[in-house]
């Protein structure tokens, strides 16, 4: 019951260090060498949080653990892995799992996109040359989006399940999370000139909540939600990163596009971020930070 007495209160839960909590928390991002997988190591390291960062060129790993570990309370440790292959998801849980007890955040963010394609055409034959008769229109390449973006996701989850939900088991009050990272392109109704891309990060988005709900109806408490990111510097938007390992994009280049007028920067990242990670009653949702791109884009 309620107390009536005016001077008891639980101001301290309202604090951000309270709220936004992810000091000593064990995570692993993926693809956390470069782009918005940095910006993610970077929110939860800097807070305090242990961060394994996995992506399959070392180099680019080593050099975020080299600049991003200096001067702050967390930890950022690189181990190499191809994701998109079963035995080596096996292998980086058998890695993990000598080192830590438990697994508190898992963010699925590694991602790939190929080949773009021009959809505008004023008649059927012009289109079927555009989108069926180009040599780089193959079933090889949706494979290839499809294992990265999509099947990746649901194997890397489900082989960390056990340590998600030992992180869960052993803290009070805290239920461990799946976080994936998806895209307003799997939400608006254009193919951005990548069908192959956008059709996959709908999957995804799709995939989250179905995992969730599986999750959930086995009595696990996991939680899963996606974050659906609008234009952010990476080497996917930008094509490459600097010696610092971060990216820039032209403000210029989304003025016309984007409501906000700017392309998403670390701290709208980081922001989002913190809040799905620490929010415990969250789960199976898509959070779009877009600055308003599918306002203006459609879905
Ligand atoms: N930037 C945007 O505007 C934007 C918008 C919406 C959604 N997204 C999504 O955000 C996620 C991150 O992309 P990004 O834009 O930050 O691009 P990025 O800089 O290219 O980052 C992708 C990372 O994933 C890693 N990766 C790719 N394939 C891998 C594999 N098989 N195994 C392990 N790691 C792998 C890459 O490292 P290696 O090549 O070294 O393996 C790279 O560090 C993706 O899922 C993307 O679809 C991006």
């Amino acid at each position: 019951m309620a107390s009536s007495d005016p001077k008891a209160h639980n101001n301290p839960d309202f604090q951000l260090q309270e709220i936004f909590n992810v000091k000593d928390k064990v995570c692993l991002v993926t693809g956390g060498g470069s782009g918005i997988g940095l910006m993610l190591v970077q929110a939860l390291a800097v807070n305090g949080a242990k961060v394994y960062i996995c992506g399959r060129t070392e180099e680019k790993l080593q050099q975020v653990a080299d600049t991003y570990n200096q001067g702050i309370s967390g930890q950022i440790i690189p181990i190499t892995c191809d994701i998109s292959k079963k035995n080596e998801i096996a292998g980086l849980y058998d890695q993990l799992s000598k080192k830590e007890q438990r697994l508190d955040i898992l963010i699925n963010n590694a991602g790939i996109s190929t080949k773009t394609f021009q959809t505008e055409a004023s008649s059927a034959d012009e289109m079927k040359k555009n989108l069926f008769e180009n040599q780089d229109a193959t079933f090889e390449d949706w494979d290839d989006i499809y294992r990265t973006n999509v099947s990746q996701c649901w194997f890397m989850s489900t082989a960390f399940l056990p340590m998600l939900d030992k992180a869960t088991q052993q803290q009070h009050g805290w239920s461990s999370t799946i976080i994936n990272i998806t895209s307003i392109s799997g939400q608006v109704k254009t193919s951005q000139h990548h069908p192959q891309y956008n059709a996959s990060k709908a999957a995804q988005i799709h995939l989250t909540r179905m995992l969730a709900e599986e999750i959930q109806v086995n009595g696990l408490k996991i939680r899963v939600n996606n974050i659906a990111p609008g234009v952010f510097p990476s080497e996917m938007t930008a094509g490459e990163s600097g010696a610092n390992q971060k990216s820039h994009v032209p403000k210029d280049k989304y003025e016309s596009k984007v409501p906000a007028a700017r392309p998403g920067n670390d701290r709208d990242m980081a922001g989002t971020l913190l809040f799905c990670a620490t929010c415990q009653y969250l789960n199976g949702q898509t959070i779009t930070v877009d600055g308003g791109y599918t306002l203006a884009a459609g879905r």
